[in-house]
């Protein structure tokens, strides 16, 4: 079996002390971890998770936005090449939190996946519809569209990537979708994934949307769900390790 991926988004939280102490807790029951594991922090944070994490560590380090510039005059932007100078081995591309704040198109989100790429990071691309989308039958549409924009712009790299399938209206609502639910789309990438590269079936497809230490086994036994993007969750270290070793 595929080895599961589980990846913390901490979004736009911590601090150097709480950081300090939520990988402190994680390192201290790392042992019990044996699937993929990563932390996509703050970029300010990247050095000090970085130097906190140490060498051989069971967490490698992530991001959580990228430049589609490559250099210069882009005020704020933090390039691919910069990620890669500290060690950061994946990067969320796409979160339906920059594509509604920040505007970020398909394009866009195709384009930083080929910088990631470039600079042999792994892009975690996040896909998922509205509820309105939903709810208007269009959520097949929606990650379609999303995920053949990547295909598109990088061809057979995307054997390199990761997927995310995030459901707008689970986000941080607490409102998980049913794990057949979420396998139903993950059948829907996968298949997409599949018509574009011959070696689809080890590209990783998670799941993200209020998995939490309750439900994350159950998520995690569908056929086509190969890890998780967690948010809230990832902020409490006996949460995040529940989840953890319900992956390994
Ligand atoms: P929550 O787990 O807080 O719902 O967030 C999911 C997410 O957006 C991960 O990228």
């Amino acid at each position: 079996m595929k080895r599961k991926l589980i990846a913390g988004n901490w979004k736009m939280n911590g601090s150097l002390a709480a950081n300090e102490a939520l990988v402190a807790q994680l390192l201290a029951e790392a042992c019990v971890v044996s699937c993929d594991a990563a932390l996509c922090v703050p970029a300010p944070y990247l050095a000090q998770v970085r130097a906190l994490l140490g060498e051989d560590s069971p967490f490698s380090l992530g991001a959580q936005n990228v430049s589609q510039h490559e250099n210069g005059a882009f005020t704020g932007d933090v390039s691919a090449t910069m990620l890669k100078d500290f060690g950061v081995r994946y990067v969320i591309v796409g979160h339906s939190e920059r594509r509604l704040h920040q505007g970020e198109s398909d394009t866009h989100v195709a384009i930083k996946v080929r910088r990631a790429l470039a600079e042999g990071i792994t892009p975690i691309v996040c896909v998922g519809e509205s509820l309105a989308e939903r709810e208007g039958g269009m959520t097949e549409l929606v990650v379609k569209r999303q995920l053949a924009s990547v295909i598109h712009l990088n061809g057979h790299c995307i054997s390199e990537i990761v997927v995310a399938y995030e459901p707008i209206w689970a986000i941080g609502t607490g409102k998980t979708a049913t794990p057949q639910q979420a396998q139903d789309v993950h059948a829907v990438l996968r298949a997409q994934l599949k018509a574009a590269s011959d070696h689809a079936d080890r590209i990783p497809i998670l799941y993200g949307g209020s998995m939490n230490a309750a439900n994350a086994a159950d998520l995690l036994a569908q056929p086509d769900i190969d890890g998780g993007l967690i948010g809230g969750a990832s902020l409490k270290a006996p949460d995040f390790l529940t989840i953890l070793k319900a992956a390994s």
